[in-house]
């Protein structure tokens, strides 16, 4: 029986118009550039405008996408999204983007993997492919991180930006295919990154608005410790179990949090600058969309062709990682 792999077929972006820069942000919080440079990378973010949820910029990166490769909605049979700030806590986004996008022949879930989401729902689309459950998956991963963002927080508001991707995962070729992945949970770094209230264990109240739980709180050493260890270590994993080296590789793309995270990971693998994927200069960290978006950005700079070797990596809340290789 002839096995069926999976690829990602194209991706399209969306992102806000509105750039918040460095500066901006100094007028906020006590806080400036040099020190938002130097210690992440960041320059400047997208903040989105009411209308900009997640389930619009998944639609708006489809609408783009579909015509880019002149794919008909009535063809995909399941949407994902990725996300862990849902235009509402239920129903999913991704049944927003079916009635938005008229997508008649699909079923979809929203997937919350933070920035994990990315490679969450790559598996998971590739596990729908290659078991032939699924021909056409539409795999979104999309943020409004300015929604559960603290402007007082100086610790958290400059790191997040908002943004959006659709990518539509379709059965592979000899040329083009999901090689390998390797994902992680460890639960015990829950209240490491996380957002206290809104959830049924905190409901909404006076007392959680007053606590300013409804927004994001990290243990960003903690959390920097462990990204720059897990990330490399899973990237080093996924290479050797495949009889790979850094040198194999044309283009590394991993989740874009902090810029000495991804400097210690490439440099791990004996990675040139020119072959690792930034993009957390102009967007922050997107969460669940940095991948999406930085690959398609180095697509389009000419920085990775189809058929390269291109290898995915993230780290984030939960905790969760993960490393995808692949022929792009
Ligand atoms: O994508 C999800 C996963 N998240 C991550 O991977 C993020 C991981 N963590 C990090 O990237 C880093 O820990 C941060 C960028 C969040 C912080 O960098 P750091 O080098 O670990 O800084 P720090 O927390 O040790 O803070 C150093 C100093 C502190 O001042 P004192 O106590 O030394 O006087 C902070 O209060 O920097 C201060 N600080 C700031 N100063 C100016 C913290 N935030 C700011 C700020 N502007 N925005």
């Amino acid at each position: 029986m002839a096995t069926i792999r999976a690829k990602i077929l194209g991706i399209e972006d969306y992102f806000p118009e509105k750039v918040v820069t460095n500066k901006d942000l100094e007028k906020i919080v006590d806080t400036n550039d040099e020190w938002i440079v130097s210690r992440t990378g960041i320059h400047e973010r997208r903040r989105s405008e009411a209308h900009e949820t997640p389930s619009f910029m998944g639609v708006e990166a489809s609408k783009k996408l579909f015509k880019k490769l002149s794919i008909d909605p009535l063809s995909i049979d399941l949407v994902m999204v990725a996300t862990i700030t849902s235009d509402h806590i239920f129903p999913a986004a991704a049944c927003l983007v079916q009635r938005d996008l008229g997508l008649k022949n699909a079923f979809g879930f929203d997937l919350g993997a933070a920035c994990s989401g990315y490679l969450y729902g790559l598996e998971t689309a590739r596990a729908f492919i290659e078991s032939g459950r699924a021909k056409n998956v539409l795999l979104i991963a999309a943020e409004k991180m300015s929604a559960i963002l603290d402007f007082q927080d100086r610790t958290t508001c400059v790191l997040f930006g908002d943004g959006g991707s659709a990518s539509l995962v379709t059965a592979g070729d000899e040329r083009s295919y999901i090689i390998d992945s390797l994902l992680r949970t460890d639960g015990s770094g829950a209240l490491c990154l996380y957002m206290p209230a809104g959830g049924s264990k905190s409901p909404p109240t006076h007392e959680t608005i007053d606590r300013r739980d409804h927004y994001v709180k990290q243990d960003g050493k903690t959390v920097y410790k462990r990204a720059v260890t897990d990330m490399a270590d899973i990237c080093s994993e996924i290479l050797a179990k495949n009889k790979l080296t850094g040198s194999d590789i044309a283009l590394f793309v991993p989740h874009q949090a902090n810029i000495r995270i991804i400097d210690a990971a490439s440099e791990r693998m004996g990675l040139p600058k020119e072959k690792v994927a930034i993009n957390i200069d102009r967007f922050g960290n997107t969460t669940a969309a940095t991948i999406p978006t930085a690959l398609i950005d180095c697509e389009r700079k000419g920085q990775v062709k189809r058929g390269d070797l291109v290898l995915l990596a993230s780290f984030g809340a939960g905790f969760t990682w993960g490393a995808t290789l692949l022929r792009y």
